[in-house]
């Protein structure tokens, strides 16, 4: 297993947020079809959450599906709903040595009874490990997360559950997917994209961003190191002066 750099030697993040983006055009330079490119992105996750794990890294949020990702073609919608079926099969088969907690933000309802089976069934029996959490987004949209959290909210009102006058902004975030978990620090693409493509609008309000010029199924150690390093050069004011 990579170590970690002796160079970075600051505490990391406690939350790293990942837009695993690049995927096709890793495939594409390689004359291979676009799902290659999503298995070699697969590879590239399990080397990220294992470094993330060996750093000391709480929690890893990745973008694995968007509720955009729908428009493109079935072929490319299935293999990567089969690589996530086929990493979530070992993830239970081995969760007595890995110790890695999962969550999923989005709208898992539009997910094959299948998937979203392993989904509950991961969430479930992993519910008491702590060494990381790994929060996987599936047929997740920002603006749809916080549309079924106002949606909860507002038949929560409604019951008699809720007032309106006292709501906060730690009350609301109760109502997100992301319940729970502390906002992300630091927000990393890759690619070469400079967008945030509808992740994580709520929780990001303050997060780092670090843009990279590497594709996803390139990502490892030596590339979450330099985004950690860039982090630490920034100087976060969250609005002070
Ligand atoms: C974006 O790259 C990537 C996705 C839409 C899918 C991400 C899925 C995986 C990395 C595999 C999921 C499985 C596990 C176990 C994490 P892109 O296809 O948009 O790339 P491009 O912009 O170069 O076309």
């Amino acid at each position: 297993m990579a170590q970690p750099d002796p160079s970075t030697q600051l505490p990391p993040p406690q939350h790293i947020a990942i837009i695993m983006d690049g995927n096709g055009r890793w495939a594409k330079k390689r004359g291979l079809p676009r799902t290659a490119g999503h298995s070699a992105g697969a590879e590239a996750f399990r080397r990220t959450a294992n470094y993330c794990r060996t750093l000391g890294v709480k929690y890893l949020t990745v973008y694995a599906f968007s509720t955009e990702n729908w428009k493109r073609s079935g072929e490319e919608v299935a293999g990567i709903m089969k690589l996530l079926g086929k990493y979530l099969q070992e993830a239970l088969r081995d969760m007595e040595k890995n110790h890695v907690r999962f969550r999923f933000f989005g709208d898992l309802s539009r997910l094959s009874p299948e998937l979203r089976q392993l989904c509950e069934e991961a969430q479930q029996r992993s519910g008491a490990y702590h060494e990381v959490q790994v929060n996987f987004c599936l047929n997740y949209g920002g603006r749809d997360e916080i549309l079924r959290a106002v949606k909860a909210y507002a038949q929560d009102v409604a019951a008699g559950k809720q007032d309106v006058n006292t709501l906060t902004e730690s009350g609301f975030a109760a109502y997100l997917d992301s319940a729970g978990v502390p906002d992300p620090e630091l927000v990393i693409r890759p690619s070469g994209e400079m967008r945030v493509s509808n992740f994580l609008p709520w929780q990001t309000v303050y997060s780092e961003f670090v843009f990279m010029n590497v594709l996803w199924p390139d990502f490892g150690p030596a590339e979450l190191d330099a985004a950690i390093a860039e982090y630490h050069r920034r100087n976060r004011r969250f609005g002070g002066a």
